[in-house]
């Protein structure tokens, strides 16, 4: 198939601090097995992270680390598009213009917003209120058929469809409609926290045992595996409503073996939590060393980087830029 046949893709990852387990599981892990059917376009989204207080050296480190992550989980700057969101001034220019055409009683029911304001009350800025716009923005730009994430971030891309339509509506056949490719329950759609299993893993969590980061070292990855919350009752079974803790790690076990969860049960019929946890840390471990080494090796060549982030930034701009010509014309702005 050629190029101009392939649907695109389209996602974008916060180097808001380290990633997770959860990140990969829900999101990054599914990028690379799409990069050979598709046109793939992932962004770092550093613009996204500024909407909670960052510290500006440990953002810009990062950035780097999640784009050498997307390379060490797979993605080929040869095949897949991999930039910086703020090297490419079309984001922040269309998201002007989607403002004008989104909702102030929409933007307001935003979970996430209504979260991260509750949490960051010292800091409840506009763009915390305007970032599902902006990430319409980034998806909309690109004319993406499908972008890959986390249930987590289903709300975004319905507000993302509600704002394309409702432009399209007014400016008919501007935008390509997304669709969301979530993971299946069960197979990496949502990873719960190892130390409250009702809470979806994050690196924001202040208790550091509930989460696992890609680039955590293995003692450590045992230890929290170790001290999972799990419950009184021994077997080791798949029943997310009464056994969240247990089904999280089950979850988890699968995916990092490639084993079902049928034939993950069979392994540990009559042995306990005490076989269980270290087995599901050890899993863990094989599966994230290669990336940890991968990741740390790249770090290592920034020049490698610079190049891999600014070729691909000239080419996601020269795509943006066709977008974002389009919708100037359409809403009547003066050709520059
Ligand atoms: P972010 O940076 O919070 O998360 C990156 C990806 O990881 C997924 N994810 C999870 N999946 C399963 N279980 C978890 N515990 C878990 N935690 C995180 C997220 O669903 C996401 O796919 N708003 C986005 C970034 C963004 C974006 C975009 C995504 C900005 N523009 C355009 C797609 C398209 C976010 O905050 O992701």
């Amino acid at each position: 198939m050629s190029d101009n046949q392939k649907q695109t893709i389209f996602s974008g990852v916060q180097p808001s601090g380290k990633l997770t387990l959860g990140n990969y599981l829900g999101a990054i892990r599914n990028f690379p097995i799409l990069q050979e059917e598709y046109n793939c376009i992932y962004c770092v989204v550093d613009m996204h992270a500024i909407t909670v207080h960052q510290d500006p050296a440990a953002l810009r480190r990062a950035t780097l680390e999640v784009l050498a992550q997307y390379i060490a989980c797979g993605l080929d700057p040869e095949k897949s598009i991999l930039f910086i969101q703020s090297h490419v001034p079309a984001h922040a220019e269309l998201a002007w213009v989607l403002n004008c055409f989104t909702m102030f009683g929409e933007a307001s029911r935003m979970t996430q917003f209504k979260d991260k304001s509750a949490k960051h009350t010292d800091n409840v800025n506009v763009g915390l209120f305007t970032y599902p716009v902006l990430m319409a923005a980034d998806i909309l730009l690109y004319q993406a058929n499908l972008v890959p994430v986390g249930v987590d971030q289903s709300q975004h891309i319905e507000i993302c469809r509600d704002i394309a339509a409702r432009f399209n509506n007014t400016h008919p056949g501007t935008f390509t409609m997304p669709t969301g490719y979530f993971p299946k329950a069960g197979e990496g759609a949502k990873v719960m926290s190892l130390a409250d299993p009702a809470k979806k893993m994050s690196k924001s969590d202040e208790n550091e045992n509930g989460f696992i980061l890609l680039m955590d070292k293995p003692e450590d990855i045992m230890r929290k595996f170790k001290r999972a919350v799990t419950d009184s009752d021994a077997r080791i079974v798949m029943d997310p409503q009464e056994k969240p803790g247990v089904s999280n790690l089950i979850q988890i076990y699968a995916l990092a073996t490639g084993k079902t969860v049928a034939e993950v049960e069979a392994e540990f019929v009559g042995r306990g939590y005490g076989d269980f946890k270290p087995a599901v840390g050890e899993a863990v471990v094989e599966l994230l060393r290669p990336i940890r080494e991968r990741t740390e090796d790249l770090l290592k060549n920034k020049d490698y980087l610079e190049q891999v982030y600014t070729e691909g930034a000239q080419k996601a701009a020269y795509v943006a830029r066709k977008t974002l010509d389009k919708v100037y014309r359409k809403v009547g702005f003066v050709k520059r």
